[in-house]
């Protein structure tokens, strides 16, 4: 997949059936004051349809029990459950084997998974680490924690005004000090869509491994990590129609098993003795503890439910409904987008001249319309910019057109009070 091919392919969006999806949803059924709910925050949390909920009900009322820990039916029922998620998890991203899928509680904790489990063991003094300025603070303070630990240094990949990461610059922040490259799929504050499989390779025609925070990706298009050949890609269930709680990390099996164990506990150990511990293969040694199993299973039920409708079409009228609130956004006047990259996904920043994005945003939720206002955690993106931060909307497959009139609606009516 690339990005291109993900995202243009106009003749599917007039069938997208947006109203049968919204359907759904029944948090969008919601009145705000008496305003129907319109939600464009997806980017911090999406919403779940009624099959994953009926899943999760129907976990809950007949099959729940910890696994992997007994012969009884329940037990057997919830273990095949949780494997099974896995395997759909495996499925959706493409992965060679399931044990390459590691249950986490969110892309933060996938994140820190690697941090301590490939870093501390693999990065040390003098080593160099590459970010990016557009990386989400989880992508950036774990990373800062190993080097302060280590005495490592991180090197930052720069942005131009638009919100592309500049390659040139990329290219040459590599010398023979670069252990590790992280880098953000989508996004969270701007939408740019990086190029990762090209810096991928870049960094692998060199033996530096590279970790994609996939969180603003994956539930917007289509992720083949064989395709890319990323070492590690981490999500967040939320995100995509699952719970709360519930994330994976991808990773190769042959750096999982190079790697250390994150966290102790039960269940990631084969054997214990006061003297020596043995820990368990891979995924088991990264899942220490009973493991958030309900919500594994929806996420499980939330992958099908997404490609069921077809990750390609998502993507596709997702695009079109961002071309068309840029476009809209784009004739008010005293509007501001911040984030004008050429591939971009669901996400539309914006400062409106003279109103705080704060105010913005109060203005807006008293018309219904719920937007992301601050920094995103994604402070280096604001400091770049010069802003403190911006109003975003974010958008779902379960958005319409309409929704984003009443956005542009909503936006015109904050600016006549503050005018
Ligand atoms: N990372 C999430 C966001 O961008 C919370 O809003």
């Amino acid at each position: 997949m690339t990005p291109v091919e993900s995202v243009l392919e106009p003749q599917l969006t007039s069938v997208f059936d947006v109203e049968r999806i919204r359907a759904d949803f029944p948090i969008l059924k919601l009145k705000i004051d008496g305003k129907p709910l319109v939600y464009l925050d997806s980017a911090a949390s999406g919403q779940m349809p009624q099959q994953v909920i009926n899943r999760l009900v129907r976990y809950q009322t007949t099959q729940h029990a910890n696994i992997h820990r007994a012969v009884h039916y329940l037990s057997e029922i919830a273990t095949a459950e949780f494997e099974g998620s896995r395997r759909k998890l495996q499925h959706f991203i493409n992965a060679r084997e399931d044990r390459e899928v590691i249950f986490t509680s969110g892309t933060t904790d996938a994140i820190n998974l690697v941090m301590h489990g490939y870093g501390r063991k693999f990065i040390g003094a003098g080593d160099e680490i590459i970010l990016t300025t557009l990386e989400h603070h989880s992508n950036i303070v774990p990373w800062q924690m190993l080097a302060e630990e280590k005495g490592a240094k991180i090197r930052v990949v720069p942005i131009n005004d638009a919100g592309e990461l500049l390659l040139d610059e990329y290219e040459q922040l590599f010398n023979e000090h670069t252990k590790f490259v992280g880098v953000m799929h989508v996004s969270n504050a701007l939408g740019s869509i990086n190029p990762i499989k090209q810096m991928i390779a870049f960094a692998h025609a060199r033996g530096v491994p590279v970790l994609i925070d996939g969180a603003q990706a994956a539930p917007h298009m289509k992720i083949d990590v064989q395709d890319l050949d990323c070492d590690f890609y981490a999500f967040s269930g939320h995100k995509m129609c699952g719970p709360t709680g519930i994330g994976i990390l991808y990773g190769k099996a042959d750096l999982l098993e190079r790697m250390q164990p994150f966290k102790g506990g039960g269940d990631m150990i084969l054997s214990v003795t006061f003297e020596k511990t043995i820990y368990n293969t891979i995924p088991q040694k990264f899942e220490a503890g009973t493991p958030p199993i309900a919500a594994a299973i929806g996420l499980g039920a939330a992958v099908d439910y997404l490609s069921a409708i077809g990750m390609e079409a998502i993507a596709t009228y997702e695009h079109a409904l961002l071309n068309y609130a840029t476009e809209q956004i784009r004739h008010l006047p005293d509007v501001r987008i911040i984030g004008t990259a050429t591939l971009k996904a669901a996400v539309l920043s914006f400062v409106v001249e003279g109103v705080h994005p704060h105010d913005i945003g109060t203005l807006l939720n008293q018309q219904g319309i719920a937007v992301r206002t601050g920094h995103h955690c994604a402070q280096p993106v604001m400091q770049r910019f010069k802003i403190p931060a911006t109003s975003r909307a974010s958008f779902a497959f379960y958005n319409s057109m309409t929704e984003v009139d009443t956005l542009i609606a909503g936006i015109r009516a904050a600016q006549k009070i503050f005018a």
